[in-house]
């Protein structure tokens, strides 16, 4: 696709480093496909049904950053695919081998490629060879040029273009064994903690480069998916994004703020299912040749830098067993 070329080989300089580079595809499943179809579609992402799954894409990229399909008994994670440059496949293999990580069949929902392993929480976890989707660089900030004197820069509502988000950030998974779950990511998959806050919340990036998280966590009783991150050029698209979910009938959410760890800024709307879509914007970015100090934060330090106060049940994991 035009503009954009995913990078197949690594850097000379990372030679010695072996891990993920992508967090390829994160498959789940929702009760209802026409239902998330129209969710993901006025959030601005490009939806493709291929017969019982819904593809998400970004418009004018060419990668699919996550599937789904239709479960009756509500939203759960179904499996995490990663994505490795082909020099670094046998020592991420190696790594689950000397680690004891069990190997799975593939999933029902997945192919055969790749390696299948078993996250230390119960869900498969799939290895495969494949082009690097998360960014090399930073991505842009839209600047818009100062409107000519005597006009006003803002457009009429009706004027507003939708916005339609260029990738995926990250996602947030919840997790019920967070330091078992920092081993597997780390010294299996080979990703590093950037920021946290003890265990309630982890933020790993990936070694070849990637967004401040290419995937984060936040501690729970079990497993499950909180929020997937979707990259926007600007602050006002951020709060174009919230309004068009508003207008789309999607008024329950959280934001307009600005993080502190990742600095990016932020609109989360709530799904129908109680987990979120996440408009960011200007996400902290760590280059494939960088070393970053992970550190430790106080969580009432470091969660926001402003906004307005956080939902009540903004971390509820709807994905466990209520007995
Ligand atoms: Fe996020």
């Amino acid at each position: 696709m035009a503009g954009i070329e995913l990078r197949t080989h690594k850097h000379p300089n990372r030679a010695d480093v072996q891990g993920v580079h992508s967090l390829d595809r994160i498959v789940f499943a929702v009760p209802d496909l026409d239902e998330a179809a129209r969710f993901y579609d006025a959030f601005g992402l490009l939806t493709e049904r291929h017969g019982d799954r819904l593809d998400l894409r970004t418009h004018g990229h060419p990668h699919v950053w996550a599937s789904l399909f239709a479960h009756a008994g509500g939203k759960r994670l179904q499996y995490l695919r990663f994505g490795c440059f082909a020099e670094d496949f046998d020592a991420i293999a190696a790594r689950a081998e000397r680690l004891g990580i069990p190997r799975l069949a593939p999933h029902a929902l997945g192919d055969a490629d790749g390696l299948w392993l078993l996250h230390p929480e119960g869900f498969p976890v799939q290895v495969v060879v494949a082009p690097k989707s998360t960014p090399d660089h930073k991505s842009d900030r839209i600047i818009e040029p100062p409107a000519p004197v005597g006009r006003g820069a803002s457009l009429n509502r009706a004027r507003i273009p939708k916005v339609r988000p260029r990738r995926l950030s990250h996602a947030l998974f919840f997790s019920g064994d967070v330091a078992g779950a920092i081993r597997f990511y780390e010294d299996v998959l080979g990703l590093r903690v950037t920021d946290r806050s003890a265990d309630l919340v982890v933020f790993l990036h990936g070694a070849h480069g990637s967004d401040h998280h290419l995937i984060a966590m936040a501690k729970s009783e079990g497993p499950g998916l909180h929020h997937l991150s979707w990259d926007v050029g600007s602050i006002d698209e951020v709060g174009r994004g919230m309004e068009q979910m508003f207008a789309a009938g999607h008024a329950r959410g959280w934001g307009v703020g600005r993080h502190v760890l990742g600095s990016n800024y932020f609109y989360y709307v709530r799904d129908p299912w109680g987990s979120y879509a996440e408009y960011s914007h200007d996400i902290d970015f760590v280059p494939g040749d960088f070393d970053w100090r992970s550190a430790d934060h106080p969580p009432e330090d470091s969660f926001y830098a402003w906004g307005p106060s956080v939902p009540e049940d903004f971390v509820v994991n709807h994905e466990i067993e209520k007995p």
